[in-house]
C-alpha cells in the first residue's frame, strides 16, 4: 500500500479510513522492534515544532520522545505565556513564523477549529494534538492501536466509554475510529455529561450506540472499558463540576462482576476515576497505552516525512 501519510495534516480521525490505520499499526509493529540505528534514520536531519496552548505531559513528551527516537530534533513552547502569543501575536502569524524552522507541527489548542485553521495556513503538516473539546486523533490512533495489540482484533468487542462524554475530546475521536469497525459502544455518563449529538450524527448508523447511566447495568457484556477524566477546566460553572465529580470510580469491586479479560482503558491524566488497586492487576492497560503512544507517534512522524518509509525499515 502506498504510504497515506506522506506529507499531511492529521487533524480528524474522520479523515482516515480503516485501512489507512491498518498501515499505521503494521508499520509501528516494525517500528517497536526496529534497530535502535536504523530507526534513527528515519527522522535524519528534520525537525519537528511543538505548539503547545494548552498543558500537556504525555502528548507533548511522546511526541518530543517519539522525533528524537527517529533521529530528529525538536523545538518549540509547553505554554503560549513562553512564545510572542503572549504579546497579542495571533495563531497564523505564529504557524507562519514556526513553519520556517521545522518540517512538521503538533499544536494543541483550547478552541475548535484551530487546527484545521493552522492547516489552511501552514505550507507544512499540522499534527492536531488537541482541538478544545473537538478532537484529539492521535490519542485515539494509540487507544486503537492498544486495543489490536492487546486483544488481537477490534471487530466483535464490546467497548464502554465511561465519564465526561461531553467534552472529553479523546471520546470524539476515539468513537469516530471505532466506527470503522464491526464493534459495539456504550456511552456511559451522568445525564449532563452525555455525548453530543454531533458524535452520534458523524457516525450514522456504521455501529451500534447505546447510552447508560450505570456501568452495573451493562459490565458483564463489556470487554473494554475505556475511562476518561471529567474535564473540571471546560465546565462554565465550577458548581456544575461539583455536581458531577467522582461519578464513576473503576475498582476492583466493579471489575469482579465482568469478563475476567476485560481491560481498563485511559488517555490519563485520571484524578480519581480508576482506583490505584487496578494499577497492578492484568486489566490496567493505561500504562501500556502511554508506551505504544510513543511508537506510533514515531510510526507516523516517520510517515508524514518520508514518502516511502517501508524501504528504510
Ligand atoms: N492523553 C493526553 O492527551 O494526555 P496529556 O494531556 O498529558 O497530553
Amino acid at each position: 500500500m502506498r504510504n497515506p501519510f506522506f506529507d499531511r495534516d492529521i487533524i480528524s480521525i474522520k479523515d482516515f479510513s480503516r485501512s489507512e490505520l491498518e498501515y499505521l499499526f503494521s508499520l509501528s509493529n516494525r517500528m517497536d522492534s526496529l534497530d535502535r540505528e536504523k530507526r534513527r534514520n528515519l527522522g535524519r536531519g528534520k525537525i519537528l515544532g511543538l505548539l503547545f496552548f494548552e498543558p500537556s505531559t504525555r502528548t507533548r513528551l511522546s511526541f518530543e520522545a517519539a522525533m528524537l527516537s527517529i533521529g530528529g530534533n525538536v523545538l518549540g513552547f509547553a505554554h503560549p505565556r513562553m512564545s510572542s502569543v503572549e504579546k497579542g501575536e495571533n495563531l497564523a502569524d505564529t504557524v507562519k513564523t514556526v513553519e520556517n524552522y521545522v518540517d512538521v507541527m503538533v499544536l494543541r489548542h483550547p478552541m475548535e477549529g484551530a487546527n484545521r485553521f493552522a492547516a489552511e495556513v501552514a505550507s507544512k503538516p499540522i499534527i492536531n494534538a488537541g482541538s478544545g473539546t473537538e478532537e484529539h486523533p492521535t490519542q485515539a490512533m494509540l487507544d486503537l492501536y492498544t486495543i489490536m495489540k492487546v486483544k488481537g482484533r477490534i471487530d466483535g468487542l464490546n467497548i464502554a466509554i465511561v465519564g465526561d462524554l461531553k467534552y472529553g475530546r479523546t471520546v470524539y475521536s476515539l468513537i469516530y475510529g471505532l466506527s470503522n469497525y464491526r464493534t459495539r459502544i456504550f456511552l456511559v455518563s451522568p445525564p449532563q455529561l452525555r455525548v453530543r449529538e454531533e458524535a452520534l450524527f458523524n457516525i450514522g448508523d456504521k455501529i451500534k450506540v447505546s447510552e447508560h447511566g450505570d456501568i452495573r447495568e451493562i459490565i458483564e457484556d463489556l470487554d473494554v472499558i475505556y475511562a476518561t477524566r471529567i474535564q473540571r477546566e471546560r465546565f462554565p460553572d465550577p458548581h456544575e463540576y461539583e455536581k458531577v465529580k467522582g461519578s464513576y470510580v473503576i475498582d476492583i469491586d466493579l471489575l469482579k462482576s465482568g469478563k475476567d479479560d476485560c481491560i481498563v482503558m485511559h488517555p490519563l491524566p485520571r484524578v480519581g476515576e480508576i482506583k490505584p488497586e487496578v494499577d497492578n492487576t492484568p486489566r490496567a492497560k493505561y500504562f501500556l497505552q502511554i508506551y505504544l503512544g510513543k511508537v506510533i507517534r514515531a510510526t507516523l512522524l516517520a510517515s508524514i516525512l518520508n514518502p516511502n518509509p517501508y524501504a528504510l525499515f
